[in-house]
């Protein structure tokens, strides 16, 4: 839980929950189990303390986003069903009226997601909701081709939102390209991608996350991409969402400028 790329989702799951109500995630706070929370409080200090401080306001905010704007297509279609690659602790099928949802993480995540979400559901904390959990090695190109055949299946033809939050990055440059137009391979008609832009490669909040990491054991690779290129993956145009556009949007200015934070940009795409 406190190494390797999977720590990650609990970093980012702790950042929610600590901005409960801007995330638009009341359930943040219940996906890790109360004896393992101190631990990831005392992994997101540490992170505070050596990479920045603000990993909560980046994520909660790219989170209501990505929220937002789901809540937008699933009013205009409720049919939409949702692919989440990278899925970690978010909650998007328990916060939205969502009829069915895909998710996908890599094999330990899975279980814990599950496992969890399944205790959750009995106590009453999450609404009961159609969701498959599909433990996939995103940077394995056999892995990925399996995916999207499942996935075709699964979607039976329904339409769907594609999600990639905070996973892009982690992957191999192919990987991550191909990861990004799994949504166009399976006809979503909306996608949503965070991604780091490549005029970023050299923030410093990269660089001291980057130190970090390798004391994490999580690989400290990067992929960054462009809004063209990712708008060529997608084969449409993209709106960009910088960390300093959802400030702007959820809180009425700029608080943090994008220079201290993890820049981390929305991609949003058929909106
Ligand atoms: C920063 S977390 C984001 C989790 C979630 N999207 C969120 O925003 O809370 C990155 C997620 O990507 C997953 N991940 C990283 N590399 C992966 C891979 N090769 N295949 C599948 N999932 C991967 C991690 O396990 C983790 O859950």
């Amino acid at each position: 839980m406190d190494s390797g790329v999977a720590a990650t989702a609990y970093l980012v799951n702790e950042s929610r929950a600590r901005l409960p109500d801007l995330a638009g995630d009341p359930t943040a706070m219940h996906w890790i189990p109360e004896p393992e929370r101190p631990t990831v409080r005392g992994l997101w200090d540490e992170y505070a303390e050596a990479v920045y401080p603000y990993d909560d306001l980046v994520v909660s905010l790219r989170g209501r986003l990505i929220r937002d704007t789901l809540a937008r297509r699933l009013e205009r279609d409720p049919a939409t069903v949702l692919v989440v690659c990278g899925a970690g602790f978010s909650a998007y099928p328990w916060l939205l009226p969502v009829s069915a949802a895909l998710e996908v993480d890599l094999p330990e995540m899975v279980a814990a997601k599950r496992r969890r979400a399944g205790e959750l559901t009995a106590a009453g904390l999450l609404d009961e909701r159609d969701v498959t959990h599909l433990g996939v090695d995103l940077d394995d190109p056999d892995a990925r081709r399996d995916l999207l055949t499942y996935a075709r299946d699964w979607a039976a033809g329904r339409p769907v939102a594609y999600v990639a939050e905070g996973l892009v990055f982690y992957l191999s440059e192919r990987s991550a390209r191909e990861v990004i137009g799994l949504g166009r391979a399976l006809g979503a008609g909306l996608d949503l991608v965070s991604y780091w832009p490549a005029d970023t490669a050299d923030n410093a909040v990269l660089a001291a996350q980057r130190a970090w990491f390798r004391t994490r054991n999580v690989p400290d690779d990067a992929s960054y991409l462009t809004m063209g290129e990712i708008s060529g993956i997608l084969g449409r145009p993209v709106t960009n969402h910088s960390p300093e556009d959802v400030q702007r949007r959820y809180l009425g200015e700029v608080r943090v400028p994008e220079a201290k934070l993890v820049p981390e940009h929305v991609a949003v795409a058929g909106a």
